[in-house]
């Protein structure tokens, strides 16, 4: 898919202020760091249109872009870090759960894993919530660039193991990414042009 534009719309914590119409949407979900709002720069070739940042907790508020005028990507905070309350830390903070749970719009989650890292609890667990609310999702591996090619598929089938060991019967989609080298972003706008195709086919 060609972009050929991507603007910011806004920024809100709360569902029901998020934009009204009705066209496919995408968000971007993962642990604070993991590199979601890098990605979002990177598959719209717009180097500071999401803010990122060394620190983690840089994303704070549900941001939409809208790409091409006819969908949008949904840069989100990351879960599970330090700096929100120590109640949020444990779960996921409220409005992440309640934009999920609500957001009619929503067509499909990626959840962003940190290619380096082996499965931790707190993205099985985010997985499973978006299983019992029947939210389909894919997986996005970032930062390949950190790893060799051979060490890289040698990570991502150990880690598709462990979903498998986990509570999955099927393997969803996934795609291995780096922002710094442009890794993957054929495949990823490809998949999310495949699904705007299905949704405008059916309007
Ligand atoms: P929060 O908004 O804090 O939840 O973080 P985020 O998931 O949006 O991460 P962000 O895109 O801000 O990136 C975090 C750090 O990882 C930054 O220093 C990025 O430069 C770095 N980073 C992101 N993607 C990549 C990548 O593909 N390769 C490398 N080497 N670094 C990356
Ligand atoms: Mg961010």
């Amino acid at each position: 898919m060609k972009i050929s534009s991507a603007k910011f719309v806004m920024s809100n914590t709360d569902v029901a202020h998020c934009p009204r119409e009705p066209i496919p949407e995408y968000a971007f979900i993962g642990r604070s760091n993991v590199g979601k709002s890098s990605l979002i720069n990177m598959l719209t070739g717009q180097k500071n249109l999401a803010k990122t940042s060394g620190k983690p907790g840089k994303t704070q508020l549900i941001n939409h872009f809208k790409i091409n005028n006819n969908w949008f990507l949904v840069d989100l905070p990351g879960y599970g870090y330090a700096r929100v309350s120590k109640k949020d830390k444990k779960t996921f903070q409220k409005y992440i759960r309640d934009y999920f749970s609500k957001r009619k719009q929503l067509i499909t989650a990626f959840v962003l894993i940190d290619i380096r890292h082996s499965a931790q609890e707190i993205d099985l667990r985010f997985m499973e919530w978006l299983g019992t609310h029947q939210i389909p999702f894919a997986i996005i591996f970032t930062k390949a660039d950190k790893m060799s090619p051979k060490a890289r598929s040698e990570q991502v089938s150990s880690y598709l193991k462990e979903l498998l060991a986990d509570v999955w019967e099927a393997l969803p989609p996934y795609f291995i990414t780096s922002s710094a080298k442009h890794t993957g972003r054929d495949e990823v706008l490809d998949y999310i042009e495949g699904i705007n195709q299905q949704f405008y086919q059916n309007q």
